[in-house]
């Protein structure tokens, strides 16, 4: 009976427009239980017929919103308040240490600082930034250091926070928060707040690589690899169509010999920016170790990927599973299975009820 009144307010709705398509979770958050239910997720592939590249090079901002709205329609979507994703690279993430102010003169102090660290002018960007002092890292910092902060310092094109409002205002919804993918990954993979790991997110164009470390973002690095250009590699290298590659990528995997061994260059990159991630994070903080590696986005279902992470890095790999943190149906439980790590980005930005 409850549905019949069921407004949507305390529903949230997550959108994550990716190279190859929108994915769009719609959650129903439990003021007194702090219980989140899913109570939708649906999925729209760009222009499945084009070569991926293709799609995303000819996709409009108004195709995106006329897809996303009948999405919604479709879904029987209730909120309209939504949250989008800004894709990793087009936004900057720095660590900054700068020296030690007050609160409230942060935002003066970061703008002078800011520009050493963005590659664009201040004027083009929407800063924001968080102080990530750890408390650890001051028992072993000498006197010269307490006089210094560590600040997470972002930025976002101001044309990319326009395209996204507008995005949302021709699907008919409210953008209540745009957040840089970095964040709703940490949120929807992070199970246990005291451990440090790294988290690999592999869509289609790009890996986006974060240490977590006390459930807080410690490093954040992307890199222009994705499975698409697994795709294409295997295309060429066996002289197949693209579709027949995707097939034998997402049939196989890293199981087939041949693919394997075809791939391997192409993952030795995404090894090699691994292991200078966990590197960096390592010389800075010697006092840390990495427990694991948490694989997240469409290819994290790759079979075999995860044992070869492993195998080279040594480090324990699992395949996130972002459902976890939700009261999901028993009846689409195993379709929920099925899409693994692809949703990450999408439940993390639902998971913000603010
Ligand atoms: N079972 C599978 N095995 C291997 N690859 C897979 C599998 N399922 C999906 N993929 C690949 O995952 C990719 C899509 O992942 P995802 O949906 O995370 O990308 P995206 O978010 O659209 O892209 P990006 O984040 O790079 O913009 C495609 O390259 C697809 O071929
Ligand atoms: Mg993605």
């Amino acid at each position: 009976m409850w549905g019949l009144f069921d407004s949507g307010k305390d529903r949230t709705i997550g959108i994550d427009i990716g190279t190859s398509g929108i994915k769009i979770v719609e959650l129903q958050h439990n003021p007194k239980t702090k219980e989140v239910r899913l109570t939708n997720y649906v999925m729209v592939g760009f222009r499945e017929s084009l070569p991926q590249r293709e799609r995303e090079k000819r996709i409009t901002k108004d195709e995106v919103a006329k897809l996303l709205k009948a999405a919604v329609k479709e879904g029987k979507l209730k909120a309209k308040n939504s949250s989008f994703s800004v894709p990793a690279f087009s936004s900057f993430i720095s660590f900054v240490t700068m020296p030690r102010v007050k609160k409230e003169d942060i935002r003066q102090a970061l703008t002078s600082e800011a520009q050493k660290f963005i590659p664009v002018s201040l004027e083009e960007v929407v800063l924001g930034w968080e102080v990530i002092d750890e408390p650890e890292q001051k028992e072993i910092a000498n006197i010269r250091d307490q006089n210094k902060m560590k600040v997470l310092l972002l930025a976002v094109p101001k044309d990319i926070v326009t395209k996204y409002k507008e995005i949302a205002e021709l699907s008919g919804l409210q953008m209540q928060n745009l957040e840089v993918e970095a964040f709703p990954l940490l949120r929807s993979l992070t199970l246990n707040y005291q451990k440090t790991f790294v988290i690999l997110d592999i869509g289609s164009r790009v890996c986006n690589i974060l240490v977590v470390s006390g459930g807080s973002l410690r490093g954040a690095r992307n890199i222009g690899i994705g499975g698409d250009d697994f795709t294409d590699i295997l295309a060429r290298s066996i002289n197949v169509s693209y579709e027949r590659a995707e097939e034998l990528k997402k049939n196989e995997g890293l199981l087939n010999k041949q693919v394997a061994e075809l791939l391997k260059p192409v993952l030795g990159n995404i090894i090699d920016e691994l292991k200078r991630v966990i590197s960096v994070y390592k010389n800075k903080n010697p006092n840390k170790e990495i427990e694991e590696l948490i694989l997240s986005g469409g290819t994290a279902s790759m079979k075999g990927l995860a044992e070869m992470f492993y195998g080279q890095l040594g480090l324990n790999t699992s395949v996130g599973d972002p459902w976890k943190k939700l009261t999901v149906d028993e009846k689409i439980k195993p379709l929920v299975a099925q899409k693994g790590a692809s949703f990450s980005i999408a439940i993390g930005l639902a998971l913000k009820n603010e």
